[in-house]
C-alpha cells in the first residue's frame, strides 16, 4: 500500500462522525486497547466535545493519519488540567490493521513528541502499555520511553488477566 500521501494532522470538529467509525473498526482488530468492539464509550457527539476540549486545551492534542480521505490512526496526548500535574501528559495511539508495519506508528509518535517538546507546559510524557504488546513497547523505547513500573492485573480481556507497563519519557531539561 503506497503511504506516500499520508497526512498526519489535527481533526476538526465536523469529523467525530469519521472518527467515531474509525474508532470502532479498530476496537474490533486489537486486544492491546482498553476497549474492545462495542465498548467505545463515546458517541459522536462525544468525540466532538473531546475535538473541542483537547484543541482548546493548554497541554493536549489529538491527531488523525489520513490517506485517501480514510481516517487510519488516531493519537493523543491528553495533558493535566490542575497545576500541580500541567506538566505531564498521557500518550495514547492506535493504527488500522492494514497499516502495520509501515512506520506511520512511529511517525505518529514522532509527531506528538516533537509537538509535545514545544509545547510550553509539558515536560513528561506518560503511557501505559499491556506487558506483551512488544512492538509497542519496541516504538516506545526506540523514542526514549523507560520502564518506570507495573501495574499489576490491571487489563482484563475474555477473563484473562494482564499487567500493564508504565513507561515515561522527560521530553525537556529542567
Ligand atoms: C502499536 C501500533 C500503534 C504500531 O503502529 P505501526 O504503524 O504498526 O508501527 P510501525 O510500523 O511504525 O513500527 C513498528 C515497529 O515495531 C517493530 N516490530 C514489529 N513486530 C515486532 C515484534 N513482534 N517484536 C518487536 N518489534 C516488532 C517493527 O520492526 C518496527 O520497528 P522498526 O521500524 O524499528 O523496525 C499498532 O500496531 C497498533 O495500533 N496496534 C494496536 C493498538 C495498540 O497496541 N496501541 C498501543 C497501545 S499502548
Amino acid at each position: 500500500m503506497n503511504i506516500k500521501h499520508l497526512n498526519i494532522r489535527i481533526p476538526l470538529e465536523r469529523e467525530s462522525e469519521k472518527i467515531l467509525h474509525y474508532v470502532n473498526h479498530v476496537a474490533g482488530e486489537t486486544d492491546f486497547l482498553t476497549f474492545g468492539k462495542g465498548e467505545y464509550p463515546l458517541d459522536s457527539n462525544g468525540i466532538k466535545k473531546s475535538i473541542r476540549n483537547l484543541s482548546s486545551s493548554k497541554n493536549s492534542i489529538m491527531l488523525i493519519a489520513e490517506l485517501d480521505n480514510q481516517i487510519i490512526g488516531l493519537a493523543s496526548i491528553k495533558g493535566y488540567d490542575k497545576i500541580r500535574m500541567d506538566h505531564v501528559g498521557d500518550l495514547g495511539i492506535t493504527i488500522m490493521k492494514d497499516y502495520w508495519g509501515q512506520g506511520i506508528g512511529k511517525q505518529m509518535v514522532d509527531f506528538l513528541l516533537k509537538w509535545a517538546k514545544n509545547n510550553e507546559f509539558l515536560y513528561k510524557v506518560n503511557l501505559k502499555v499491556r506487558h506483551d504488546n512488544v512492538k509497542a513497547i519496541k516504538i516506545y523505547k526506540d523514542f526514549g520511553f523507560a520502564k518506570e513500573g507495573v501495574l499489576l492485573d490491571d487489563f482484563k480481556v475474555n477473563n484473562i488477566y494482564y499487567n500493564h507497563i508504565l513507561m515515561g519519557i522527560k521530553i525537556k531539561t529542567l
